[in-house]
C-alpha cells in the first residue's frame, strides 16, 4: 500500500491585522516588514481557540475528501499552542468530528510538524495499520508573542490547515512517492518558547526558556535556506528525479527571501513557489495544508503534477516530501 492526499482543507480567524495596524502598537513599518519579509497581513484570532481552529480545517478537509469521520482511524495534530495539556487537540478533534475508532496524536514539531505528521501517518499507512488519516497543523500564535518584540511578533499569525490521507494501491496514479523528516537539536535554542517548569514542594527549577517566542531570525534563516535544498536532493536524487520536473514547490511560509534563496539553489523560477505568507504570515505547521488547500480550491493543483512540500522551524527540525498529485 502507498498513501494519497485525496483532501484539503484550511480555516483562518476573521479578523485581518495589517502591517500599519502593527505600526500602531510597535516601532515597526509596512515597508520593513514587506521588503524584509514579504508579509502583508495575518489573521489574529480573538475568539476562537486552537481546538476551534483544528475542528472547523478539519471538517473543511472532510467535506473536500468526500469521507465518512467515522471511517478516520488516525487523527494527527501539530501545533505548539495547543489549548490543554491534557486531552490532547487530536481528542477533541476526534470528539468533534465522530471518528470513534481515531488513534489520536498530537506532536509538537513547530513550523515542520504538518509534514512530520504526514510522514508518521504514511509510515502507520504503509504498514496497514491505517487506511484513512487526518493530519493537521493548527496554531494560535499570537498567544505565544510578545506583543512588544517588533523582531518576532510581526511574522506569525493563527490558523489550521489539514490533509486527508488514504491507503491505496501500490499501482494507483499519485501518491507520497518519498518523504523525510529529521531534527538538529544541536541548535534548538535559536527558536524557543517555555513549557511549564518543574515545580513540586520539594523541587523548583527557573524555566529554560521564556515565556513568549524568542528566535534568532539569522541563524533559521541561514539553516533553512541549506537544508531545504539538500533535504530535498536527498528524497529526489535516488529516484532519479530532477529539480526541474517538479511542478511547483510548497515551502514553509517563513519569508518570501528564504523561497528566492531556495529557488537560487535549486534553479528554479520563482512561478514554481506558491506564496500566500503575503496574506496569512508565517502560521507554524498549518502554513503548507493552508496554501496547498487555497490551490487546490482554486483548481491549481493538477493530476499527475509533481509537488515538493517542505517544512521547518523549531527544534531544530526540517521534513520534505515528494509527492505527485
Ligand atoms: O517559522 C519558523 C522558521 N522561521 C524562519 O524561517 C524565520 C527566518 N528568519 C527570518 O525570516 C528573518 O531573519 C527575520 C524576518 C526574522 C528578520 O529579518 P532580518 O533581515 O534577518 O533582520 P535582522 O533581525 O537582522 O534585523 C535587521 C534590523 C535590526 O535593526 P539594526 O539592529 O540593524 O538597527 C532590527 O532591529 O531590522 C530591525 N528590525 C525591525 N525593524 C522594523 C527587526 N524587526 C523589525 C521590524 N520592524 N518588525
Amino acid at each position: 500500500m502507498k498513501t494519497k492526499i485525496i483532501g484539503t482543507g484550511h480555516y483562518l480567524p476573521e479578523k485581518v491585522v495589517t502591517n500599519d495596524d502593527l505600526a500602531q502598537i510597535m516601532d515597526t513599518s509596512d515597508e520593513w516588514i514587506r521588503k524584509r519579509t514579504g508579509i502583508a497581513t495575518r489573521h489574529i484570532s480573538v475568539d476562537e481557540s486552537t481546538t476551534d481552529l483544528s475542528i472547523k480545517a478539519s471538517l473543511n478537509a472532510i467535506e473536500n475528501a468526500g469521507v465518512d469521520p467515522k471511517d478516520i482511524d488516525l487523527i494527527i495534530v501539530a501545533t505548539v499552542s495547543g489549548d490543554y495539556l491534557y486531552p490532547n487537540t487530536a481528542c477533541q478533534v476526534q470528539k468533534a468530528i465522530g471518528a470513534e475508532k481515531a488513534r489520536t496524536i498530537e506532536i509538537n514539531i513547530g513550523c515542520a510538524g504538518c509534514i512530520y505528521s504526514m510522514d508518521i501517518a504514511d509510515s502507520y499507512i504503509r504498514s496497514g495499520k491505517s487506511k484513512l488519516a487526518l493530519v493537521m497543523g493548527a496554531e494560535t500564535l499570537s498567544k505565544m508573542m510578545d506583543w512588544t518584540d517588533r523582531r518576532t511578533a510581526v511574522l506569525f499569525g493563527d490558523g489550521a490547515g489539514a490533509f486527508i490521507l488514504k491507503a491505496v494501491d501500490d499501482n494507483e496514479e499519485g501518491g507520497i512517492e518519498a518523504i523525510m523528516a529529521r531534527g538538529d537539536g544541536e541548535r534548538g535554542d535559536t527558536l524557543t518558547a517555555g513549557g511549564r517548569p518543574l515545580d513540586n514542594p520539594w523541587g523548583h527549577l527557573d524555566s529554560p526558556a521564556g515565556k513568549y517566542t524568542y528566535m534568532d531570525g539569522q541563524e533559521v534563516f541561514k539553516f533553512a535556506c541549506r537544508k531545504v535544498p539538500e533535504s530535498i536532493h536527498e528524497i529526489l536524487d535516488p529516484l532519479g528525479v530532477k529539480p526541474d520536473d517538479i511542478d511547483k514547490y510548497f515551502l514553509h511560509q517563513a519569508n518570501i527571501r528564504i523561497l528566492e534563496t531556495v529557488a537560487k539553489f535549486l534553479k528554479q523560477p520563482m512561478e514554481k513557489f506558491p506564496v500566500n505568507m503575503s496574506e496569512v504570515g508565517n502560521i507554524s505547521a498549518a502554513s503548507i495544508p493552508t496554501i496547498m488547500d487555497m490551490y487546490n480550491k482554486k483548481g491549481l493543483l493538477k493530476k499527475g503534477e509533481k509537488y515538493i512540500l517542505c517544512g521547518f522551524g523549531a527544534g531544530l527540525t526540517y521534513a520534505t516530501a515528494y509527492v505527485i498529485w
